[in-house]
């Protein structure tokens, strides 16, 4: 049995503002074994991006957040967030740039060091010969994989992913998740990635869970469906119908 990496005790927040308080994430228990990629689903506006701020130390809350058993309340190189958009690059530093700087504010000074770094992150991204093109040069997809590069880069504890592939094409879409499993099967690192879409939860993960609002788990199972996973299948066929129906089960009314 794994380690626990990550755990989250009673993880409560509260947002207020001049429309009032709203209770987003009611007493979240969670905890994420090292290695695991954790697949999040869940309707809109149920808590998910601020379950994953929250994580990276983005927001303030009550409860705790724990690696390793010590608790986080900042910011840290020990979790890395990747978002949707698409913006997420400095347009003003090129490829390898973009990945060396938090590699820079980490602490790393050292020329070489940061080269090999990003040299070697650039490469499990396939953009090896891309290193000195601007943001604005590239694809959706290829910025997706510069940003996923960077978070490769700084070797993070835990990534945080937030529907990383929303906003691209199917093809690109199917590219991307492929290389996430190659990635990840090399990687040490443990992921929690969000999506609405239930084939690439079952395709990526290694356990699923369904938020509904409040930050309510509805549904929390090991991915037992052998990698990479075709929907021809009846256990696909099943997940994909229990899933479907854990998603949707407050949205009649
Ligand atoms: N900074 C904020 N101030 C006030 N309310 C907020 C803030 N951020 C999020 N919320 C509210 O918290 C709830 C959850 O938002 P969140 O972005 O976490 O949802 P989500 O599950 O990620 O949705 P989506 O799938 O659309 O991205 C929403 O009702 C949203 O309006
Ligand atoms: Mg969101």
């Amino acid at each position: 049995m794994s380690d626990i990496l990550l755990e989250l005790k009673g993880l409560t927040k509260i947002f207020t503002d001049d429309a009032g308080t709203a209770e987003v994430l009611r007493s979240v228990d969670l905890k994420v074994p090292e290695k695991e990629f954790l697949c999040i689903l869940g309707p809109s506006g149920c808590g998910k991006t601020t379950l994953l701020r929250c994580i990276a130390g983005f927001e303030t809350f009550t409860g705790s957040v724990l690696i390793d058993g010590q608790p986080r309340t900042q910011p840290g190189t020990d979790r890395i967030m990747v978002f949707q958009d698409f913006n997420q690059l400095f347009p003003w530093k090129t490829v390898e740039k973009n990945i060396q700087y938090p590699l820079r504010l980490s602490g790393i000074k050292d020329k070489a060091e940061l080269k090999r770094r990003s040299d070697e992150a650039i490469a499990k991204v396939q953009l090896t010969g891309w290193e000195h093109y601007y943001p604005y040069q590239l694809s959706g997809g290829m910025k997706q994989r510069v940003a996923i590069a960077k978070a490769l880069a700084l070797k993070p504890r835990i990534i945080l992913m937030d529907e990383p592939f929303a906003a691209l094409d199917a093809m690109t879409r199917r590219d991307l998740q492929k290389e996430m499993l190659r990635i990840l099967g090399e990687e040490e690192s443990t992921v929690i990635f969000i999506t609405h879409n239930i084939q690439e939860a079952i395709f990526l993960g290694t356990r699923i869970l369904v938020l509904q609002p409040g930050g309510e788990i509805v549904y929390d199972e090991p991915n037992t469906l052998p990698k990479p996973v075709t929907p021809a299948s009846d256990e696909y066929g099943r997940l994909w119908g229990t899933l479907n129906a854990a998603l949707y089960s407050r949205s009649q009314g």
